[in-house]
C-alpha cells in the first residue's frame, strides 16, 4: 500500500494520520497472545519502576534508563497500595513492556517489518528509517493512567527531528478507556522541551517553551482494532486514564531516519552490538 496525495497532505496538514484496517484482526490477536506470554514469563524485580511522563526531575532510576535495548515490564501507578504492594494480579498491573521488542521477540520484529510499514515509512519521508524503540501499552481497565500531553520529539531527539510514532490498536480504542488525542496541526508550532539523560545518569526535562498545551484543542482519536494512527514526531498527543472496564491495547513503534544525528544525551541508548535496523 502506499499514502495517497490526500492522506500526505492530511499529515502535513494535522501532523497524524489515522489509517482503519491496517492490521487484520488476527495479527493484532496473535500480538495480544505474545505480550500476555511475556508477562506470564515475566518474573518480577524487587524495585519495580512506576513509569510515569508526569514526574520531572524524575531520580536516578537504571531499570528505567537501560531498557531501551531489553524487554522490561513497567507498573501502573495505581496498581500499588500506600505501602507499595500490588494490589491486582502482574497481569493486570503492567503498564507497558519496552522497549526493544522490534529487535529481541520474533513476534514483535516480525509485526514491526512488513512490506506495508516499509512503503507507508518511505511515503512519510523516511529515507533511512531505523526502528529506534517499541512499546506494548496496556492501559489497563480501571486503573490506566492518564499520559500528559506531550510530543515524542522531547523523548526521542534527533537533529533535525525525524522520529515518526505508529500507533496500532490491538483493541477498541475509545474516549471511555482513554484513546489517543492529539491537537490537529500541533507539530508545526516547534519543540517544546527535551528529555535529557545527565552526566550522572538522572533524567531532567529542558523547557524549551513555557506556553502551556492548548489542550481545548485536542480531538479524541476512537479508532477500532486494526487501526494503525501515525504521529509526526512534533505532534502534541495525549491519553486519558482508563477507569472503564476494557482494556486499550496498543503496540506501538517509534523510527528515525538514520541519515540524522541521534543527540547523545537522549535517555535511550543501545549496547554497541546491538545497532538499530531498518525494516
Ligand atoms: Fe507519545
Amino acid at each position: 500500500m502506499s499514502l495517497s496525495r490526500i492522506e500526505q497532505q492530511q499529515y502535513a496538514e494535522d501532523g497524524f494520520l489515522v489509517i482503519r484496517d491496517f492490521v487484520p484482526e488476527a495479527d493484532c490477536d496473535r500480538l495480544i497472545a505474545r505480550a500476555a506470554e511475556l508477562v506470564g514469563a515475566f518474573d518480577p524485580p524487587n524495585d519495580v519502576t512506576v513509569f510515569s511522563t508526569k514526574e520531572e526531575n524524575r531520580p536516578r532510576d537504571e531499570y528505567f534508563l537501560d531498557s531501551g535495548d531489553k524487554i522490561r515490564f513497567f507498573y501502573e501507578e495505581d496498581a500499588f497500595d500506600g505501602d507499595g504492594r500490588l494490589t491486582v494480579p502482574t497481569e493486570r498491573a503492567i503498564n507497558k513492556i519496552g522497549h526493544a521488542m522490534h529487535d529481541l521477540d520474533s513476534v514483535f520484529s516480525a509485526f514491526s517489518r512488513t512490506p506495508a510499514l516499509t512503503t507507508l515509512a518511505a511515503d512519510l519521508g523516511l529515507a533511512d528509517p531505523q526502528l529506534l524503540q517499541s512499546m506494548y501499552i496496556y492501559k489497563q481497565p480501571g486503573i490506566g493512567g492518564e499520559v500528559t500531553c506531550h510530543q515524542d520529539a522531547t523523548f526521542l531527539r534527533t537533529e533535525p527531528v525525524s522520529v515518526v510514532g505508529f500507533w496500532f490498536a490491538l483493541e477498541d480504542a475509545t474516549l471511555s478507556n482513554g484513546c489517543l488525542q492529539a491537537i490537529p496541526g500541533g507539530h508545526r508550532a516547534g519543540l517544546k522541551s527535551r528529555f535529557v539523560r545527565t552526566p550522572d545518569d538522572s533524567t531532567e526535562f529542558e523547557i524549551l517553551d513555557e506556553t502551556p498545551w492548548p489542550t481545548e484543542r485536542l480531538i479524541p482519536l476512537q479508532v477500532p482494532k486494526g487501526t494503525l494512527v501515525v504521529l509526526h514526531g512534533l505532534l502534541p498527543h495525549y491519553s486519558g486514564p482508563n477507569r472503564s472496564p476494557r482494556s486499550r491495547q496498543a503496540y506501538s513503534l517509534h523510527v528515525i531516519d538514520g541519515g540524522t544525528a541521534y543527540a547523545a544525551d537522549n535517555w535511550l541508548r543501545r549496547a554497541a552490538d546491538m545497532p538499530l535496523r531498518g525494516f
